[in-house]
């Protein structure tokens, strides 16, 4: 029997310009005492910019005593969430934590949250096989997340990614009980990005408005009893919804983002479609691009991205997630043409020129967007060659949570066609 059942879930969510000078009061409500003890979480970068200290400003004018690690690594690791887990052991008890950053402040953050409330060690709850996979038995402190990159929606997510260092491979943790409590969302935060930073996080916004929206969908899975269900369900007609106008939201303001940081306009379209896309996947899952990411990323040599810390060689997770979507979409496009072609549409793209081309539509609609937003030219700019693809195969044939997901069976052949294609695209 197939299923015939799809759930939704979502935090709270404050929008809009200013909204993190609230964050005090929130965290009020959400401890449940005026005094409240908070551990603010954030990296160099960001603190560097000013906001986190406002934050904690601000909740320290109402009453609360407030704590601050701002070491949180960029792209982080198992060694990075253990040393902000020392931290906060030491630094704790808390009541709430919050948040202020990108993905990667805020992915430490839910790693913090878990092991400061649950027994036990980091990678006991880490995805199996890298780890124990163990379900978190108590409830997590109140988590408010404040996104200040436009692109992960890890803000509304179950997850938290980090690399493996001794075993050169990214996993996650991942449980409904990560989701934080509120996010706030506050378009002024997100002015500060540099343009490769806001370039790589809307190629993950578009990634993952794309790959929920052309998932496998719910009813294609088979029954589950509900202690079974997962947070990534397949692709319903909430997450649909969530994809479809992201996908518009990106396509108004993402290159003026990019070209023009201090268009506030096109900053707050783009805190908005990366909301969005996140209530999205975050409920029906990511596939193929994903996949192949994770290999992309953890593998890296030497590349080094302009605007992202220069002190290691890092591929930043947008850029590693778009560099094989236009061959994944290929790949998936007859599965659901349709679905390929609205959201190559609602991207602004011309319609196919001869009968039969569809396939190609939305795969030129991408490159071209990369090209537009100053990203590499390919999986070989980031210093791959044709000699890498059997080992890029195989990290990414780790993934099965993802690539069961994806709306085709995908082979290791199929993988190593789809990296081919993306070593250049233009
Ligand atoms: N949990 C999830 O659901 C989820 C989803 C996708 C990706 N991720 C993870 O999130 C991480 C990436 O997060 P990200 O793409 O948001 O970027 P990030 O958090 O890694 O930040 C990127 C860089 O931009 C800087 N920065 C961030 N905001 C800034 C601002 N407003 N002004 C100036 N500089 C700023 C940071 O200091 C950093 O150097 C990866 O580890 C990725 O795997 C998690
Ligand atoms: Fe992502």
């Amino acid at each position: 029997m197939t299923e015939t059942v799809f759930t939704y879930a979502a935090p709270g969510l404050k929008f809009g310009r200013g909204a993190s000078g609230e964050i005090g009061w929130d965290v009020q409500r959400l401890a449940g005492r005026p005094d409240a003890r908070v551990l603010l979480v954030t990296d160099p970068g960001v603190a560097a910019t000013g906001h986190p200290e406002r934050v904690a400003a601000g909740c320290r004018d109402r009453g609360l005593d407030v704590v601050t690690y701002d070491a949180a690594h960029v792209e982080p690791t198992d060694a990075s969430f253990a040393h902000a887990i020392d931290f906060a052991r030491d630094a704790g008890p808390f009541d709430a934590i919050v948040a202020v950053g990108g993905g990667s402040a805020i992915d430490t953050a839910k790693a913090v949250d878990l092991l400061l409330t649950n027994p036990g060690e980091l990678m006991d709850y880490v995805n199996a096989p890298v780890g124990g996979a163990r379900a978190p038995e108590h409830p997590l402190l109140p988590l408010v997340a404040v996104p200040t990159t436009t692109g992960t929606g890890s803000e509304s997510t179950t997850i938290c990614v980090l690399d493996v260092l001794a075993l050169k491979v990214k996993t996650g943790i991942s449980h409904e009980r990560l989701r934080p409590t509120l996010a706030v969302v506050d378009p002024d935060l997100t002015m500060s990005q540099p343009a490769m930073v806001t370039a790589s996080c809307g190629m993950d916004i578009l990634c993952h408005a794309l790959e929920s929206w052309t998932a496998r969908p719910y009813t294609s899975f088979d029954a589950k009893l509900p202690e079974q269900r997962v947070p990534y369900c397949g692709s319903n007609p909430i997450a649909d919804m969530w994809a479809e106008k992201a996908l518009t939201l990106l396509a108004g303001a993402f290159r003026t983002a990019v070209r023009d940081g201090s268009d506030a306009a096109a900053r707050e379209q783009m805190a908005l479609a990366a909301t969005f896309a996140g209530l999205g996947f975050g409920n029906a899952g990511v596939h193929v691009p994903h996949a192949c990411a994770y290999p992309i990323a953890g593998r890296v040599r030497d590349y080094r991205p302009a605007g992202y810390p220069q002190d290691e060689a890092m591929v930043p997770h947008g850029m590693a997630v778009v560099m094989t979507a236009p061959a994944a979409f290929a790949l998936t496009f007859a599965a659901s043409p349709e679905r390929h072609l609205r959201a190559a549409e609602l991207l602004g793209a011309a319609p196919a020129e001869a009968p039969g081309a569809g396939r190609d539509v939305l795969p030129t609609a991408l490159r071209t967007l990369m090209r537009d937003v100053g990203l590499p030219s390919g999986l070989a700019e980031l210093g791959y060659g044709e000699g890498d693809v059997d080992d890029l195969v195989e990290g990414a044939l780790k993934q099965q949570r993802l690539l069961a997901t994806a709306p085709v069976d995908v082979t290791a052949d199929d993988l190593a066609g789809v990296f081919r294609a993306s070593l250049e695209h233009w």
